[in-house]
């Protein structure tokens, strides 16, 4: 039994919530961010700095740069050197940022879809193309179509390649080969690689992932890596993320953008935040990594017995599941907005996530298995009169 508390019903509505802003008979289970309070470190540390009463502007202290470096080397068997990180307000403020510095106006960024949605965002906003790699989906499983993939990088106008590191939406934890292979890919063709690792300690109990920076000498000349506490502790709001790069030309650069770009200031909570989460969040997080692995299978069974119709993928990584309802319908932004409006239920459709993403639905179960059940309930009734509405009954 854990000593944290995540069946705990927390009312997010009166918080101003993006997530919740929704009609009160809505269940919303769709942006990234979990309905569990955050590590009583971090609220502990943030109660600290609201208590001393003066929140001026702030520097990146000494102990912000261990928090990072012990973090890793402790979980992530990989060691950073301080002089790689660099503070940034958000990893998407990064994203864009980086697309700016290292590539030019018209230039193809990679991205491997279906992947989270505001990649495209920060590539097309920039004025850049985006050029789609997109994933295999066979028997259940993702895997990468590297031959396709070299094709997209060998083009004289590709520049950069976005990749998402554990992958959002699909739940992929790459393996060290699949990273090997893209680094090389990557290396031949000049292209630099931005490795999106957000999701990455949010991975099931006993598996971790690979930093793709620590996969070898080249990944890692070759790369800037964006991490964040963000998803892993709950403090979305807190905008406090790094990016990490060991290559000392292209570090110059992206730091350069960050300032100029204004993302390179913590804001009075996002430093002391950070280093709770990390100096004192390792065994909250172990406990909601097997409460989120219990909700991976509440979904798997009630999908089994009562709606076989909808497929969960298996995922490694995220508390996001990833459902194949192409046995339903191709068209999951209809599908979606039915379940919204005929059975409360706010989920994603899988074309936000590109086109491969088509007949594919996005659940958030970062919540309360009760809450959970909820949800589940209400996509079963959604579907079924989705069902009968289609045949006319
Ligand atoms: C892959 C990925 N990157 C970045 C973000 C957002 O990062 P931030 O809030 O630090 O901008 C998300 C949020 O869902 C995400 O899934």
């Amino acid at each position: 039994m854990s000593e944290f508390n995540f069946d705990e019903m927390i009312d997010r509505r009166s918080s101003d919530s993006l997530k919740w802003g929704c009609d009160p008979d809505v269940l919303p289970m769709w942006v990234a961010d979990m309905d569990f309070r955050s590590p009583p470190a971090v609220m502990h540390a943030l109660e600290e700095r609201i208590r001393h009463g003066i929140f001026g502007y702030s520097v990146i202290p000494d102990r912000w740069y261990d928090a990072y470096i012990s973090w890793w080397r402790n979980r992530h068997d990989f060691q950073i050197d301080r002089s790689w990180l660099v503070f940034s307000t958000g990893v998407v403020p990064s994203l864009s940022s980086i697309v700016r510095r290292l590539t030019a106006v018209g230039e193809n960024v990679v991205v491997q879809v279906p992947v989270y949605n505001i990649f495209f965002n920060s590539i097309l906003n920039n004025g850049r193309h985006i050029l789609e790699n997109p994933l295999i989906y066979r028997d259940g499983a993702y895997s990468i179509d590297f031959e396709d993939l070299e094709r997209k990088l060998a083009h004289s106008e590709t520049t950069l390649m976005i990749l998402c590191n554990p992958h959002n939406p699909v739940g992929k934890i790459w393996s060290r080969d699949e990273l090997a292979e893209i680094g090389r890919l990557c290396a031949r063709h000049h292209v630099t690689v931005v490795s999106d690792e957000i999701h990455c300690d949010l991975t099931l109990p006993g598996r971790d992932y690979i930093p793709f920076a620590s996969v070898s000498e080249l990944c890692m000349n070759i790369s800037v890596t964006c991490v964040a506490p963000s998803k892993t502790f709950n403090m979305a709001g807190l905008q406090s993320s790094a990016v990490i790069c060991p290559d000392l030309f292209l570090r110059q650069r992206v730091e350069r953008g960050l300032n100029t770009d204004e993302d390179a200031e913590p804001n009075a909570f996002a430093v002391d935040a950070a280093v709770a989460a990390y100096a004192e969040g390792g065994e909250w997080l172990d406990a909601l990594r097997e409460y989120l692995r219990t909700s991976r299978s509440i979904t798997g069974i009630f999908l089994e017995n009562r709606l076989p119709a909808v497929k969960p993928v298996q995922g490694e990584a995220t508390y996001l599941q990833w459902l194949d309802c192409r046995s339903l319908t191709s068209d999951t932004k209809k599908l979606t907005a039915f379940l919204k409006s005929e059975a409360g239920l706010w989920v994603s459709a899988g074309e936000a996530y590109g086109s491969s993403g088509a007949g594919f639905l996005r659940l958030n179960a970062a919540c309360p298995h009760e809450r959970l059940r909820e949800g589940l309930d209400r996509l079963e009734r959604g579907v079924a009169l989705f069902q009968q509405r289609r045949a006319g009954v």
